[in-house]
């Protein structure tokens, strides 16, 4: 739990400007295959997992481009801090306003720190990410004025994942807490923490992820019972344990 913890504490400073942690007006990511919620769907990559067994217990029992058989963190992040159900990818052509008020994720896995990062090409490396930020910044405010795109991202909750770090801070502590936010693997935790489940649903699990874990690949009976979906990537089950430690000590802390 200590790792855990040392996240929560970096929400502290959320709270610094006298706002309520779970008044977010909407919340953005970046990073890799850990937060990205479709956006290599609409890439030229074999980085992809928008084919069964991915996205097999997700609400629509579709695959969406996720690397779990369910949801992923941010997704049940969003959805307990009320902001949405989860967050859409921003490459998906037909966003709605509403998505792009509330929020979207940039991540594209292979990016970064990826496991797979050496042996794929055509994600969108972090600098992209950023590009599409600013494409993002320009569309918000012609939906809603400058004045509140302003508003929104200022006080968006960001989520940077990308292999061994991963941060969460508010877009407006940026600048000076960049530094600082060095912290924490989630599979490096599991591993350490409950290793007698480390082989992932998908296949033997320990080889099969996204182009090779597919409709022919042998899955296990219950995903719940696996840390891993594949044998890279979380479960929707891990994904969901480790969100609701975060908001226990989100909670604890308000
Ligand atoms: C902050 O959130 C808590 C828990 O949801 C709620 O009880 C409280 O009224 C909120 N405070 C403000 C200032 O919004
Ligand atoms: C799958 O496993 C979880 C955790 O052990 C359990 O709660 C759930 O009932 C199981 N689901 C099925 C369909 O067996």
């Amino acid at each position: 739990m200590f790792h855990l913890c040392y996240l929560f504490l970096l929400l502290s400073p959320v709270k610094s400007n006298g706002e309520n942690i779970t008044t977010f007006p909407a919340i953005l990511i970046f990073g890799d295959s850990t937060v990205d919620t479709g956006n290599n769907n609409y890439l030229t990559t074999a980085v992809k997992a928008n084919h069964y067994p991915y996205g097999k217990d997700f609400p629509t029992h579709f695959p969406t481009g996720r690397f779990s058989n369910g949801k992923l963190s941010v997704d049940f992040l969003a959805s307990m801090l009320g902001v949405k159900e989860s967050i859409p990818p921003f490459v998906y052509p037909g966003l709605s306003t509403y998505e792009l008020v509330t929020g979207v994720s940039f991540a594209s896995a292979g990016t970064g720190y990826d496991t797979l990062t050496t042996a794929m090409t055509r994600v969108l490396p972090m600098s992209k990410q950023v590009e599409y930020f600013k494409s993002y910044s320009e569309r918000l405010k012609k939906i809603v004025g400058e004045k509140e795109a302003r508003r929104i991202i200022n006080r968006a909750l960001v989520a940077v994942s990308a292999g061994t770090n991963d941060f969460i801070f508010n877009f407006y502590d940026v600048p000076t807490r960049r530094a600082e936010f060095n912290i924490y693997n989630y599979q490096e935790f599991i591993l350490e923490r409950l290793h007698d489940f480390v082989k992932g649903c998908c296949g033997t699990g320990l080889l099969e992820a996204g182009p090779i874990c597919t409709p022919l690949t042998p899955l296990c009976q219950n995903s719940s019972e696996y840390l891993f979906f594949d044998s890279i990537h979380p479960s929707e089950k891990a994904y969901h344990y480790v969100t609701e430690c975060l908001m226990k000590e989100i909670n604890d802390r308000l």
